[in-house]
């Protein structure tokens, strides 16, 4: 897979080395906010946070595409900075604000983010999209009007095997231009 740029993406996390099915004994209670609601769950010290938020929550747009830290299918937003889930350990969001792309619904109804990715055919097979859609609703909360080239730097390490990125950095314009309709 060619990357929208060879350039920086989420933010990944240097300290676990634990695998996906890795078990530790020592568990912790994990309180923390998803998608808006406080939870409390005890979680293995080892659990990554794209298991707990798939296996324990049950938040499955989340996605892990490659062995970990390089496509991208993984982002959430962590306190409003895109994150990539696979690289960090649940028990490292002890009192943090987790949001996935369900999270990014508007009352149950697609967000002007998703429903451009939708229009613009901005998704195909669509394994890539919640991690993209995540990213790319990092860029517009900081940044609501991107260039193109901005928009490439922000998702540089998000991966598609579908679209050549020209429809994705076209959703995400056309987000931005329905976002400052609608504010
Ligand atoms: S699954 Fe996290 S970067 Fe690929
Ligand atoms: S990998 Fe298929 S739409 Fe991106």
């Amino acid at each position: 897979m060619t990357s929208i740029v060879a350039e920086q993406g989420p933010a990944a996390d240097p300290q676990p080395t634990a695998g996906s099915g890795a078990k530790r004994r020592a568990r912790s209670i994990l309180a923390l906010v998803v998608n808006g609601r406080e939870r409390e769950d005890v979680v293995p010290d080892g659990m990554l946070l794209l298991d707990y938020l798939r296996e324990v929550v049950g938040l499955t747009g989340t996605k892990q595409g490659c062995d970990g830290g390089e496509c991208g299918a993984c982002t959430v937003l962590v306190d409003d900075q895109p994150r990539l889930s696979c690289s960090t350990l649940a028990v490292q969001m002890q009192g943090r604000r987790v949001e996935t792309v369900e999270g990014l619904t508007h009352g149950g109804r697609m967000s002007p983010l998703q429903q451009a990715f939708h229009e613009s055919l901005g998704a195909q097979c669509g394994f890539c999209t919640p991690g993209m859609i995540t990213a790319a609703e990092a860029l517009l909360r900081r940044n609501p009007d991107p260039s193109r080239e901005e928009i490439k730097e922000a998702m540089g390490g998000n991966l598609c095997r579908c679209t050549g990125y020209v429809k994705i950095i076209e959703s995400v314009r056309n987000a931005a231009a329905a976002r400052k309709v609608r504010s």
